[in-house]
């Protein structure tokens, strides 16, 4: 079983990924919906409830992790790594892909605070953008309203202009979303940049690594049937209206609410 968690919903774009490269797979995914958003949390609280989230997949049966979540990677995955045997995935802002394709020498990076503090962004920035300009833009109160079903509502397009206005300012022609609640913003975020920018998703790439770590594990697919489980620990509304809008089939006893 693939275990995946996220501070809330957003971690349902890279479900979304990971259930169309591998079908058959059985996923539990976990939105920590209550303790949602973790963008400005302590690490060690973030890092508590990674480690809670965990034990929870493993006692579930998961054979592999995906820490669907960037801010929860750049706190957690170090420590769960060291303290949980099975194999974790983070996700990590793609600002390599975003470097080597840029023509303008500016990329544009969406993500959270915690992302943005992370050891795994920094010494990827340091490594890969030496001749880039990057410009880092937190996106605060977007995961709240993605959280709460807001992904056309006007106020969100309004908060989005307010943060790219900038980077397409700036002269980006690439734009790393660093943050899994942003990609169910693709499509404002293209009207705001015109379809000018490319924007970069670092989802597809994760599930294909996900997929990669499998098979060097040999993790057995033979008794799967292919279940979907999502619990929140929270609200569970925007869970089922997103998941549906990829699987319209998922049944309503799929969907769980639980403390964790
Ligand atoms: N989806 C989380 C991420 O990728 C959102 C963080 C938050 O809860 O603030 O960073």
């Amino acid at each position: 079983m693939i275990g995946i968690f996220d501070s809330g919903v957003g971690g349902i774009s890279v479900w979304k990924e990971l259930y169309g490269l591998m079908p058959h797979q059985d996923f539990v995914y976990v939105a920590d919906s209550a303790y949602c958003p973790y963008g400005r949390k302590p690490e060690g609280e973030i890092i508590e409830r990674a480690e809670k989230i965990s034990k929870f997949l493993i006692k579930k049966n998961a054979d592999i992790i995906v820490v669907a979540c960037n801010t929860a990677t750049a706190a957690a995955i170090k420590y769960l790594r060291l303290h949980f045997a099975v194999p974790f995935v983070g996700m990590e802002p793609a600002v390599k892909p975003a470097i080597a394709e840029s023509k303008s020498g500016t990329v544009g990076v969406l993500a959270t605070a915690g992302t943005f503090k992370g050891s795994l962004y920094l010494n990827t920035r340091t490594k890969f953008a030496a001749n880039v300009k990057i410009i880092e833009q937190t996106g605060d109160g977007l995961v709240e309203l993605v959280e709460s079903g807001k992904i056309h509502e006007h106020e969100t397009k309004l908060l989005l202009q307010k943060y790219i206005n900038p980077v397409i300012a700036a002269g980006a022609d690439h734009l790393v979303l660093g943050c899994t609640h942003y990609p169910f913003l693709i499509e404002a975020i293209k009207e705001i940049t015109n379809n000018k920018i490319t924007i970069i998703n670092p989802a597809p790439a994760v599930a294909l690594q996900t997929q990669k770590i499998i098979n060097i594990n040999n993790i057995s697919t033979s008794k799967n049937l292919g279940t979907n489980i999502f619990i929140s620990t929270g609200n569970i509304e925007t869970m089922k209206m997103l998941v549906r809008s990829i699987n319209p089939n998922i049944s309503e006893q799929n969907f769980i609410m639980q403390n964790i």
